[in-house]
């Protein structure tokens, strides 16, 4: 194999490839950080820097890094069956008992099945063309359109782009899906409607009402949305809005599409974000935490009601005509049996919820302390920082201020590494966190904030 020297691969470090969400230029000028070694939540740079890491790699090593547990099934995967498809006509043990796995864990959601793919975008993409498909083997063809929220996130290929509720995802590659529209999110820290969480809650449901019955409730396939919006900066809803959106859905037979893929798996403190809610969805988008991240997965799950639908005999319009060469892959689906299993046997799940309970506070202290801090949001182990140049008016940082890529890099040579997105400073460490790592993230934040401010 061939092995870089680590000036060789600093030389060529971002030259030829073009990063997701970067741009070239920026990345001549600065190049990314090499991380090249993690065990459990900590993670090393080419330089052998130590830091605590509050990126969870993206929102997905939920386990931590050097989990044995995966790392064998893995192993042993790859020499048992590396790879082989799931299309018509052949299939997998891993494949099969991952299903099982998955429809035992997400009982309590009624789940019918499940389809595979790679990712979180595949798992969008699934998930809105089986919405449509639904509705075409029931005879309501003209139900296509798709409502989602501003401020959403759901990937990057078409449909999920469309759906997304944020420009700077959109911008660059309009014109976009046809049928997509977008409501309010009840953001109760900036909107324009109501301090008070309940009656904004009311109101943008009162909203998607609205647009349900502007749009006539039988053109409309699926309402889409983040149990909490992850990307977006991290917006939590009041408690009574996901049940009022249940409600409306099933007032009009609109599908609702939970979008998993961050908030599945423990993310908030509960198994999955809608559990945080008391709702069930129709269909759910799952990926990152299925298998922590090790393996590429998307998962799109049906209840059980759309998969007694689909499994009508009918060559037609009830074939799924949609798939991946790498739909359950059998190394991706090892991992993420082992990650299940390991989610089943040890309190990943209660250590989000104690953990995230007291990085929220500290998270909340630092915002009390801090002028650069204009709010704090968060639930388990999802947090926010937004970054404002008044406290007072709330002005936003203009994109790229130098300020938060400031906070940023006093945070990296302090030890810690941080996400930055806008304004937002956005944490989604591993739910197997430890209390003094969780300390030590904070710490090095609340240091990295005084540099700045001077
Ligand atoms: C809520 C949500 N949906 C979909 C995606 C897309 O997932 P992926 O990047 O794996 O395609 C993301 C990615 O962060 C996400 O946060």
């Amino acid at each position: 194999m061939t092995q870089f020297t680590n000036a060789e691969l600093k030389a060529a470090n971002a030259q030829r490839l073009l990063h997701p969400m970067a741009n070239l230029a920026a990345m001549h000028h600065t190049p990314p950080d090499i991380i090249v070694k993690g065990e459990g939540s900590w993670i090393w740079d080419i330089d052998g820097h130590r830091m605590v890491d509050g990126v969870g790699g993206l929102w997905s090593a939920n386990l931590g890094f050097g989990r044995k547990e995966i790392r064998d099934a893995v192993v042993a995967q790859l020499d048992e069956l590396a790879f082989y498809n799931v299309f018509r006509g052949t299939t997998h043990p891993r494949a099969i008992e991952l299903t099982e796995k998955l429809m035992q864990v997400m009982a309590p959601e009624q789940a019918g099945s499940v389809f595979f793919s790679n990712g979180g975008s595949d798992a969008v993409e699934s998930a809105l063309k089986l919405a449509r498909q639904y509705w075409k083997i029931k005879g309501q063809a003209d139900r296509s359109k798709f409502i989602a929220l501003k401020q959403g996130y759901h990937g990057v290929h078409f449909g999920g782009m469309s759906v997304n509720g944020n420009t700077n995802f959109r911008r660059a590659y309009e014109p976009l899906l046809p049928g997509c529209f977008h409501v309010d999110t009840p953001w109760i820290y900036r909107n324009p409607y109501t301090v008070d969480p309940e009656a904004l809650a009311i109101k943008c449901a009162e909203m998607l009402e609205r647009e349900i019955l502007f749009q006539s409730p039988d053109t409309v396939a699926a309402f889409i949305a983040e149990p909490v919006q992850g990307a977006g900066g991290v917006i939590v809803p009041p408690a009574n809005y996901w049940p009022l959106v249940r409600k409306i859905c099933d007032k009009y037979g609109v599908l609702l599409i939970a979008d998993e893929v961050v908030t599945g798996f423990g993310r908030t403190g509960k198994l999955f974000g809608t559990r945080l809610w008391g709702v069930n969805a129709d269909i759910w988008c799952l990926a990152k935490g299925i298998s922590s991240g090790y393996v590429p997965l998307g998962a799109t799950v049906l209840n059980a009601q759309l998969t007694d639908v689909f499994k009508q005999v009918d060559a037609g319009l009830a074939t799924i005509t949609h798939g991946y060469t790498y739909s359950a892959h059998p190394v991706a689906a090892a991992a993420a049996i082992a990650t299940l299993d390991y989610l089943q046997r040890v309190d990943v799940v209660g250590n989000a919820e104690r953990e995230g309970a007291h990085f929220m506070n500290r998270l909340h202290a630092i915002g009390r302390k801090h002028r650069l801090v204009g709010d704090v949001r968060g639930v388990g182990l999802m947090g926010c920082l937004e970054l404002v140049a008044d406290q007072k008016t709330k002005a936003a940082f203009p994109r790229g201020a130098k300020e938060v890529t400031q906070i940023a890099r006093e945070a990296y040579t302090r030890g810690a590494m941080i996400r930055t997105s806008g304004a937002n400073i956005i944490l989604s460490p591993a739910l197997t966190i430890e209390r003094n790592q969780v300390d030590l993230l904070c710490d090095i934040i609340d240091a990295s904030l005084t540099a700045v401010e001077g």
